[in-house]
């Protein structure tokens, strides 16, 4: 896989989905993202209550998230069964850096950092409902506004259900806005193997909007030979 060298910011919330945001860490910095990664409040708490983890601590870099992910893998009493692939050169790796929600003079807060794209993966309906108001108020909201404004990419993946009145409205002003709302919602036309197979669909769409390359999932009329991607090593 070839090394995009993007700088993405990867805003992790309090959405139900923990481990969509595992997943999508790791295939970025496999395809050598240099991520600017900053967690909100209660996405700690779905971290403890879904994976039975803290999120890595913002001085364990990729590493941290990249062992994290292993471990969940191996350890989790859920069969997640991602698919094996290949491997990374440890030089091939992307980079992580991790932000307080406070940090207002992270490069993401400014329209003049080279940010490729940004990703709120999972999206509460708190943050949705922030950023399509413009609030500013954490980095999170702060780092979207920007790539509004800036009309760059912003993915936002929302778990929610049922939806309200609200929570749809939000998300129409943010489309119009220019966002792309991809919600946690995965198919079942691929044939999953298992969990693991549809957190990577959702996980595909994301790197798909990124524009970064991936081999994660089945495209629709791809052969299933053809789906193998890396893992770090
Ligand atoms: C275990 C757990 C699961 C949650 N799941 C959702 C969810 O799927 N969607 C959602 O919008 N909020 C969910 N919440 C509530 C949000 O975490 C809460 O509204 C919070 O204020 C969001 O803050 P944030 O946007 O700053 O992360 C959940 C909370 C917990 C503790």
């Amino acid at each position: 896989m070839s090394d995009s060298g993007k700088q993405i910011v990867v805003a992790v919330t309090g959405a139900s989905g923990a481990i969509y945001t595992l997943r999508l860490v790791q295939t970025l910095l496999c395809a050598g993202c240099q991520l600017h990664v900053v967690i909100s409040n209660a996405a700690k708490q779905v971290f403890q209550e879904e994976l039975g983890v803290t999120p890595p601590q913002h001085d364990q870099g990729a590493s941290g998230w990249l062992s994290m992910f292993q471990q969940i893998q191996q350890q989790s009493d859920v069969a997640w069964n991602f698919r094996e692939a290949g491997t990374v050169d440890a030089g091939q790796l992307g980079s992580l850096r991790q932000y307080g929600l406070a940090d207002f003079r992270a490069s993401a807060a400014s329209g003049s950092a080279r940010i490729a794209g940004m990703v709120v993966c999972p999206c509460s309906m708190g943050t949705l409902s922030s950023i399509a108001c413009g609030a500013s108020s954490n980095l999170i909201h702060r780092a979207a506004d920007v790539q509004l404004k800036e009309r760059r990419p912003l993915i936002l993946v929302p778990r929610e259900t049922p939806l309200g009145l609200i929570q749809l409205e939000n998300m129409v002003r943010l489309s119009q806005a220019g966002a792309t709302i991809l919600p946690a919602m995965p198919g079942f036309y691929h044939g999953p193997q298992g969990m693991g197979d549809l957190v990577d669909f959702i996980v595909a769409r994301i790197c798909d909007h990124l524009d970064v390359p991936h081999q994660l999932s089945r495209r629709w009329g791809q052969s299933t030979s053809d789906v193998s991607g890396p893992d770090a090593t």
